[in-house]
């Protein structure tokens, strides 16, 4: 069975969604932005205050790196795994993009205050505004896209789970 790797913007759900796909599927579920953490020994907003975003980005790399032999895994990757082509080369798999409104992406990553270094300005809506435009094409690139704006946790996984097992059997019948 091959992985499935999660991408998109913060606050889209790849982490809580991952999860649970990872456990409806019976993959092993692997969250990068967890394994940095672990690995450097704090966390992500302490890595970036202390050491800065281009360490951070190296980081994450090692881990791409590191897990690029997982098999039937669900990979999470943080937010900007993806602007380094290199780290996608890297994971293999169905690659699913989740996506959400910028208001909707606000209102989840201001939940959890202070754990979003990059949105930490006084404007995040502009922040996340031009980083998803900048990243727009890195996203893009996916077997498949969910806009998770409206829907929950649950209806998400099972629509995941269902399109993952037809594009596998696709694989497999092709
Ligand atoms: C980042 C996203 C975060 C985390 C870091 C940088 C980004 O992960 O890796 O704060 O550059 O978009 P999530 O997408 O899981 O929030």
């Amino acid at each position: 069975m091959k992985n499935v790797v999660l991408i998109g913007f913060m606050g889209t759900g790849k982490s809580v969604i991952g999860r649970r796909l990872a456990n409806a599927l019976g993959f092993r579920f692997v969250d990068t932005d967890r394994l940095v953490e672990k690995q450097a020994g704090k966390t992500i907003a302490k890595i970036f205050a202390e050491e800065g975003e281009a360490r951070f980005r190296e980081w994450e790399a090692d881990v791409a790196k590191q897990i690029s032999g997982c098999h039937a895994c669900v990979i999470a990757t943080g937010g900007g795994m993806v602007t380094r082509p290199e780290n996608l080369g890297r994971l293999a798999g169905i690659r699913v993009a989740l996506t959400a409104r910028p208001d909707v992406i606000l209102r989840r990553t201001q939940a959890h205050p202070g754990q979003r270094p990059l949105l930490r300005s006084a404007n995040p809506l502009a922040d996340i505004a031009r980083l998803l435009a900048e990243r727009a094409p890195f996203y893009r690139h996916a077997d498949l896209t969910v806009d998770t704006s409206d829907v929950s946790i649950d209806a998400a996984v099972r629509h995941i789970q269902a399109k993952v097992i037809e594009i596998e059997g696709q694989a497999h019948s092709g």
